[in-house]
């Protein structure tokens, strides 16, 4: 092809996101547009399957069997939302084989809030309330994506987050409505995963590198500052509710600006668990590899069967 019908093409294809057309598939994009996708969807993926753990860590001690059930439920719904985002990235010319190879091999970055440990059952509450929270923040914007797999993926992720945040907050609320010391746990657990959850977010507009061309193709509507400001507007006075305090003493209502004012975030705790030195990086791979080897046999046992009918029909026809 030719340098100007590769031009043409691309023009052709930035007028579309920019009448909201969905790209599809097949459609031609422009090489960077197909691996800014498969990053920044199979980092997606991989963020919703190693959130299973620290949850998963709390299934068999959850306190009743409601909770149980509740749980179990969400902690399901987060493998639903890995498989469809492994799916859609497939559909770009990228195997679940090598992707899951990028995950294990470390090449692949997941979000760093799955580093920290879940260590008292009122985690279970703070995780749903403010990680899962933070995360519609991050992915209702993304149900209008330019990338059509990835958009309608997203409709339905982002119900079920809803319904995970809601249960975190309903764990919040029984615990700061009990004893003392329950309601001193879910104090704690506000005070452990606050800051982790701001920078949920990303890092702040300046030292964003992806931000400009996001934006261009839709994959981002609101800069990471913006977001996390609308994260802080709308959690605080969920926590005056709950009647626990926000571990931010610079944090206060700021009549002129309409929002809250917060104190400053430390970036460097965020790059040293980004870089892989958070209380759990390590933890959290080993769970991955052990699941991916303890899995080889079924793997084997299922391409085994396949192969064995695919024969079978094939001496039917001869
Ligand atoms: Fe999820
Ligand atoms: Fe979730």
């Amino acid at each position: 092809m030719s340098e100007k019908e590769v031009k043409n093409l691309e023009e052709v294809f930035e007028a579309r996101i920019a009448r909201d057309e969905k790209i599809e598939p097949k459609d031609w994009m422009p090489e960077k547009y197909r691996q800014t996708h498969i990053r920044q969807m199979s980092q997606h993926a991989h963020s919703e399957i190693v959130g299973m753990l620290p949850e998963g860590n709390w299934i068999t001690r959850a306190p009743s069997l409601r909770r149980k059930a509740a749980l179990l439920a969400k902690v399901q719904d987060e493998a639903g939302h890995g498989l469809y985002l492994y799916s859609a990235c497939e559909t770009l010319g990228i195997s679940r084989d090598e992707l899951y190879e990028q995950l294990h091999s470390g090449k692949a970055k997941y979000s760093s809030i799955f580093n920290y440990p879940t260590v008292t059952w009122a985690d279970m509450g703070a995780v749903g309330w403010l990680v899962d929270g933070a995360a519609i923040i991050n992915q209702v914007p993304l149900c209008n994506t330019s990338f059509g797999p990835y958009a309608r993926a997203m409709v339905r992720v982002c119900k079920e987050e809803s319904f995970h945040q809601r249960q975190g907050f309903e764990i919040m609320l029984t615990l700061c409505r009990g004893s003392e010391e329950q309601k001193a746990m879910a104090q704690d657990a506000l005070n452990r995963w606050w800051w982790p959850s701001l920078m949920m977010l990303g890092p702040t507009d300046a030292e964003s590198v992806h931000t400009e061309q996001s934006m261009k193709w839709k994959l981002k509507r609101k800069s990471n500052d913006e977001l996390r400001q609308q994260f802080i507007d709308q959690t605080v006075p969920q926590a005056d509710l709950l009647g626990i305090t926000v571990p931010d003493p610079d944090l206060k209502w700021n009549e002129e600006t309409g929002h809250y004012d917060f104190g400053e975030i430390d970036w460097d705790e965020f790059w040293q668990v980004v870089k892989g030195h958070g209380p759990c990086n390590k933890e959290r791979m080993n769970a991955r590899v052990n699941a991916w080897n303890n899995g080889e046999w079924v793997r084997d046992a299922a391409m085994a069967h396949a192969e064995k009918n695919a024969n079978k029909k094939v001496a039917k026809a001869s």
